[in-house]
């Protein structure tokens, strides 16, 4: 095996983008015997942070694993291999990373043979790395979100030569096909359409993180469905940081509506997709998800803030009138459509009567679901040389009045549908009673019930009998019918 030489991050080189067409690498994974047998009599645990960009990197770092016949276990005592596939989008997010490393110590201690491997979006950022190389000896392994092709070279290193190894890449980044993959679910399944982002909404790292907007062939994607389909997978989600933009940069246009159109041929039964963008969001895509039934009527449409000038700093490109006119426009023609969204508060020079317009906005929009973040200045982002002025009391004021609106909202919006029957895709036992399961409805609601003969990765119809703020309860409809 060649000597290994260090590759740590570069953040001014993660954000140029040029003009070069993307590659895109159709990995065969043939491994050298050695590598491929690293993990004969040996096991892994994997902990993944952050979006489903991340689990669905997770689900293929295990697929790798497993060829190399790792086999994996769910406690971290029992691995020889530890992973942490990281997330960078707030500064509470990495503080929790660097914590459970710390704890890692103890772990070390008791098995000096013990690997520790850390990825994702936080071995992306340089000071990340730099931290841990000077005052974690406890990392072994660090690589990047380009990458992860790589893992079976550099754990090979990394457990051979005992010396630590980074490999992280900053450039814009490519496509790699073929990757083994072990999903973690049997009738759910991501699908990637595009990686990375080119929004560079002023607050963001992850543009810097993920590299250049790339989107895989329409075919590529196509196939992926299709053989998800014949295994039985009831339900694709299409990822994407900003999925409304899929094929711009294979010089598409209105690419999203076209892949979704496709998508929604192959008859899986269920479609869902995130993350759309309110400046990206074409007329044609309402009138794509009107004409499926298997396009699930429920959309995650982050606003970030109620302000047009808050939006403008934030470099959104949309104003609160354009955002308005696509819900307006998605609820006429698609009326059972559900709503959640993403809002940061306390951005840097947010007035209070700023925030209030965030409030009249979830009035106006009456969300059924929205993800609230206070703000946190990321590392060579625009916004993290702003001052970030807003008293820390004060953006967690804001952020409690917003969370108690949402939530009035998400209550009210569940109230329609006590005594009404829903479709419900069984996905196993509820963790909270083992006498109940649960699901998800079509409009993305979560439905905890009862029933007799009850399947996991069915579709069973529910009737719902009581309501609570994030979630509903039911019995299965045979058994109303029967009691009736
Ligand atoms: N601070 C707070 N929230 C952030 N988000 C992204 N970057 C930041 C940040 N620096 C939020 C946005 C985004 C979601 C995934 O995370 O709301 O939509
Ligand atoms: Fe996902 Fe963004 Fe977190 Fe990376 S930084 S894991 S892309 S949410």
């Amino acid at each position: 095996m060649e000597k290994f030489n260090n590759i740590l991050p570069d953040l001014k080189k993660a954000k140029i983008r040029t003009k070069d067409q993307t590659i895109i690498k159709r990995e065969i994974f043939d491994l050298p015997e050695q590598v491929k047998n690293l993990g004969v009599g040996r096991t892994y645990f994997l902990r993944t942070y952050g979006c489903q960009a991340n689990e669905r990197d997770s689900e293929t770092i295990a697929g790798i694993l497993e060829v190399m016949s790792f086999t994996k276990v769910d406690n971290e005592e029992d691995a020889d291999v530890l992973f942490f596939n990281t997330c960078a989008i707030r500064k509470n997010a990495e503080d929790k990373v660097f914590g459970e490393i710390g704890m890692l110590k103890k772990l070390k201690r008791k098995n000096p043979d013990l690997i520790f491997a850390l990825s994702g979006c936080m071995a992306q950022e340089e000071s990340v790395v730099n931290t841990l190389l000077a005052k974690y000896p406890q990392v072994d392994l660090i690589f990047g979100t380009h990458n992860i092709h790589r893992l079976p070279y550099l754990l090979y290193n990394a457990m051979m030569s005992k010396e630590k190894t980074v490999e992280v890449y900053s450039e814009e980044g490519e496509i790699v096909e073929n990757l083994p993959v072990s999903r973690f679910g049997k009738y759910k399944a991501w699908v990637n359409i595009m990686y990375g982002c080119d929004k560079f909404c002023t607050y963001c790292i992850v543009p810097y993180t993920r590299g250049k907007q790339r989107s895989r062939l329409m075919e590529d994607i196509l196939e992926e469905i299709e053989e998800l389909k014949r295994e039985g997978y009831q339900e694709v989600c299409l990822l994407g940081q900003n999925v409304n933009a899929y094929g711009k940069d294979l010089g598409m246009e209105d690419g999203f509506a076209k892949l979704l159109e496709e998508v929604a041929k192959t008859n899986i039964p269920r479609i869902r997709f995130s993350t759309s963008h309110p400046r990206d969001f074409c007329e044609n895509m309402v009138h794509v998800m009107k004409k499926y039934t298997n396009i699930m009527p429920s959309l995650h449409l982050p606003v970030q803030s109620g302000n047009n000038d808050i939006l403008k700093i934030m470099g959104r490109g949309y104003t609160v009138e354009h955002y308005k006119h696509l819900y307006d426009l998605l609820k006429q023609e698609i009326p059972n459509i559900t709503f959640s969204t993403d809002i940061i508060v306390g951005f840097p020079n947010e007035t209070h009567e700023q925030f209030l317009d965030t409030l009249a906005l979830v009035d106006y929009c009456k969300y059924d679901l929205a993800y609230t973040f206070i703000y946190s200045p990321r590392e060579s982002t625009p916004a993290a040389k702003m001052v970030d002025n807003v008293p820390e009391e004060e953006k967690s004021k804001r952020l409690q009045m917003l969370n108690e609106k949402i939530t009035y909202y998400s209550n009210l919006n569940n109230q329609k549908y006590l005594h009404k029957t829903l479709k419900v895709l069984v996905d196993g036992l509820s963790k909270k009673n083992k006498e109940v399961y649960s699901g998800y409805s079509e409009e993305n609601k979560l439905v905890n019930f009862t029933g007799k003969n009850v399947e996991v990765g069915k579709i069973v119809e529910v009737y719902i009998t009581e309501i609570k703020s994030y979630s509903l309860n039911g019995i299965v409809k045979e058994e109303t019918d029967e009691q009736s």
